[in-house]
């Protein structure tokens, strides 16, 4: 099995060649820093599968491109996969595996992260500090404990933020039309209800169509003012343009976002030189209450070695046939 990587940074160099040995020692795997694209698709010639990541884009003319070339699976390297033209797959007759699960506590963790950082305004604090400036003038907080934490999509990563609001000692609202059993203290309501009492709302649903937009103009007016709004699940979950107009009308005590809407050009990348393109996100930046980070949820060593092991895994499965059912995208 030859396998050729797009998109790859050192980390993951380094996580997938230590787990290149036992039974995956015989996987071939070359790293490309660049994404894939119509213009590097074609590279790929000769090579059994392609290795993509959350920003890849997976459209139908680059999956024309692979087919044409003779790749026949397409590993992603992530659990999300709105970023692949799945019906294209289909059609070219690739398959199409990915990551369902690595480190749920990874991204809860982030999630609840950006949440006490934006509530005890650690960003501002630190910023502060360094430069001598010991007043704490503008940096008061609120407790999370005893206050109500809503959280939307209760499967994976959702579970493990209730247990983590839970252990907080706050009260937790849960949305999803799946009831999960193993949160007995969760208290799953309607959405409605969720955004009206909750000071904390965490997203951790998948962006389908039903879900784009999810948060909106309309769904930000029944929240509560002064509500702490978190997403580390996809960007378009949120319709940014009401966002900010929320942060503007003062709805929101903070805003913590590792996903956003346009930040396909900016992850994982240096552009510390460059000019923002667009005004979406440099609005975004420029509000006080708001923290974003470059979608980094995942950025544990732990989950690292989890994507490692599975993408090895598929990789090798599918070279013998087998594949794990929940793995497979088509
Ligand atoms: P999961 O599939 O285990 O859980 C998703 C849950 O959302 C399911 O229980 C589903 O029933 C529920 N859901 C679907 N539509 C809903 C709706 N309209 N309202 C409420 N609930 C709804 O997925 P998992 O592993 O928990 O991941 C969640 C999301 O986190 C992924 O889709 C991905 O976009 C994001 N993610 C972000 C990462 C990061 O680095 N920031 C890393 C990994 C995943």
């Amino acid at each position: 099995m030859k396998i050729l990587f797009y998109d790859t940074k050192q980390y993951d160099k380094d996580s997938f060649k230590e787990n290149l040995k036992g039974k995956y020692k015989d996987i071939i795997i070359d790293f490309l820093e660049g994404d894939i694209s119509p213009r590097t698709a074609g590279l790929a010639a000769g090579y059994d599968a392609v290795c993509v990541f959350v920003a890849s884009i997976v459209d139908e003319t680059v999956i024309k491109i692979l087919s044409k070339v003779g790749v026949r699976l397409v590993l992603l390297r992530c659990a999300g996969y709105n970023n692949v033209d799945i019906n294209a797959a289909k059609k070219y007759n690739l398959t199409v595996l990915r990551v369902p699960a690595y480190s749920p506590e990874a991204v809860a963790e982030h999630a609840i992260a950006l949440a006490l950082a934006v509530n005890r305004k650690i960003h501002k604090a630190y910023i502060k500090v360094r430069e001598n400036n010991f007043s704490l003038v503008g940096l008061t907080g609120r407790n999370f404990n005893g206050k109500t934490a809503g959280i939307i999509g209760t499967g994976k990563i959702g579970t493990a933020m209730c247990k983590i609001c839970n252990g907080l000692g706050m009260k937790v609202l849960a949305n999803d039309s799946k009831v999960n059993e193993n949160l007995p203290f969760a208290q799953y309501c309607s959405l409605n209800e969720l955004l009206s009492n909750s000071d904390l709302i965490s997203l951790h649903c998948p962006l389908t169509d039903k879900t784009r937009y999810l948060i909106n103009r309309d769904s930000i007016s029944k929240m509560k003012d002064g509500v702490i709004l978190i997403n580390t699940s996809r960007g378009g979950l949120i319709n940014t343009n009401d966002l900010i107009e929320g942060i503007r009308d003062r709805k929101f005590f903070g805003v913590g976002l590792d996903v956003y809407e346009e930040e396909n050009n900016n992850v994982f990348e240096n552009r510390e030189d460059d000019i923002l393109e667009t005004s979406i996100t440099a609005r975004l930046l420029s509000f006080p209450n708001v923290i974003v980070t470059s979608h980094q949820g995942f950025l544990t060593r732990e989950a690292l070695k989890g994507i490692a092991i599975t993408t090895l895994e598929n990789a090798l499965k599918f070279g013998g046939d087998i594949i794990i059912e929940d793995n497979r995208v088509i």
